[in-house]
């Protein structure tokens, strides 16, 4: 029996399928990313009744109209790191789960910064341009090692925390700044302060999110305070850095060199110009935002973000779930039934909830209630199957209560 369907958009990997397969869960695709009106008749044509999926990736915007046209839409997943493209209060408002990938390409990123770290310190780019152009550039003028060096994490999160792993291992030194307390990896200890960093660190890397405080959190003032001949790497987001600062210190060789993957103004799409302040420069690495993108964190991608989902579906499991309470959920118990209820936080919800079995006469054999965000998820196991007609009455009697929102059935 096909348990729901799912409308995976912009050419998710088929690692998704296996979860999928193995939950029922129907897939049906669309290569390109699906603009408003078509995803709602997409997502409308899915056959049946019962609860759909939609799978996107950074490109399809999930917005209110959607959640409104869409009742039966359960679950979005963003097959990516990134959710600015879905509306998360709204999926909060109407009891969504949503789900991505928070660490699925976490080592690509990791390594792409190892290889830059390694690549600026022997002026790699900069001999390979003249060695095209018949310039044989072979000296040891500015080439060093990495071993003994010190590298500044500033950002000791996933991919901080990864890279920290790899540096020590290539023989650096490694010092980070976070504004949370972290436990240091290996042998890397955390910086007094980002100043204390930035004058320590031969090579500075930032892995911080894209929050109203790292909007701009290295600018000129953070850059003079590199020490001179100091290299730059940003593989986090475009906004972090001020880049006519940057240039301006490359200019000046108070920075050695930069390897930049993210910028504040990126293209729409592969091919599309691209034009930025540090084309040009010899000692800068241009990279267009690909820290991420290896054919391993795609397939881990499409293998984490189904696995969630088909979860959820299953079991009403939303570990790690952005917009819904985390449980946990066990696999159900075999000849037994779970409601997932989505209420809204309001005090009375569980005792209510409880009359509505009590009324129908049967017997909780599991209990599980968590509430944040406004919302409260209650996953209730009782000792009948699925298609026992107490147990639809159950589900309705449920989503009756003033302040439900979805009531599933599991079986
Ligand atoms: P994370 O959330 O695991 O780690 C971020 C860390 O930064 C946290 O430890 C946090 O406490 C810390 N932090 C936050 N504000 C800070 C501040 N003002 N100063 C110092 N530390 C601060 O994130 P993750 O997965 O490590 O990703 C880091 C960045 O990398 C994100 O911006 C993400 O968008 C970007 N990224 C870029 C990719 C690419 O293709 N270039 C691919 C994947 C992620």
């Amino acid at each position: 029996m096909i348990r729901a369907h799912v409308l995976l958009s912009e050419s998710i990997h088929a690692s998704a399928d296996d979860a999928f397969e193995r939950a029922n869960i129907s897939v049906h695709r669309s290569s390109a990313g699906l603009g408003p009106d078509e995803l709602i008749t997409a997502l409308n044509a899915l056959p049946g009744e019962g609860p759909v999926m939609i799978g996107v990736r950074s490109k399809t915007k999930i917005r209110k109209q959607i959640f409104e046209a869409v009742p039966r839409l359960v679950a979005v997943g963003a097959f990516c790191i990134g959710t600015d493209q879905i509306d998360l209060d709204v999926a909060n408002e109407d009891g969504v789960a949503v789900f991505n990938a928070p660490f699925s390409n976490t080592r690509s990123v990791a390594e792409l910064v190892i290889a830059e770290v390694v690549a600026l310190s022997r002026q790699l780019f900069a001999r390979s341009w003249a060695a095209h152009e018949g310039n044989w550039r072979k000296d040891a003028k500015g080439a060093h090692e990495v071993r003994g060096k010190t590298l500044g994490i500033i950002g000791y999160g996933h991919i901080g925390s990864q890279l920290s792993v790899l540096a020590e291992a290539m023989g650096l030194r490694v010092i980070y700044h976070d504004i949370v307390n972290k436990l240091p990896l290996g042998n890397a200890s955390a910086a007094e302060s980002l100043d204390a960093l930035l004058a320590e660190a031969d090579f500075v890397t930032l892995h911080v999110p894209n929050t109203p405080e790292t909007r701009g959190m290295f600018g000129a003032e953070q850059i003079a305070k590199m020490k001179r001949g100091a290299y730059l790497v940003n593989a986090s987001r475009g906004t972090v850095v001020d880049i006519e600062a940057l240039r301006d210190a490359i200019q000046s060789k108070h920075v050695a060199g930069a390897a930049i993957d993210v910028f504040p103004a990126e293209p729409k799409a592969a091919g599309d110009r691209f034009t930025s302040p540090l084309q040009g420069l010899r000692e800068v690495i241009l990279t267009p935002h690909i820290g991420g993108s290896t054919q391993e964190a795609q397939a881990n991608i499409g293998r984490e973000v189904s696995e969630a989902l088909a979860g959820y579906m299953t079991t009403g499991r939303t570990t790690a779930c952005i917009t819904l309470p985390n449980i946990d959920a066990p696999a159900l118990r075999p000849g037994g039934c779970r409601l997932v209820n989505i209420h809204r936080d309001v005090p009375g919800v569980l005792s209510a909830a409880n009359q509505v079995v009590s009324q129908v006469g049967l017997n909780i054999t599991g209990q599980r209630l968590e509430t944040g965000g406004g919302v409260g998820l209650l996953l209730m196991d009782v000792d009948l199957p699925r298609d026992d007609p107490r147990a639809e009455e159950l589900r309705r009697g449920l989503q009756a209560l003033d302040h439900s929102l979805r009531t599933r059935l599991l079986g």
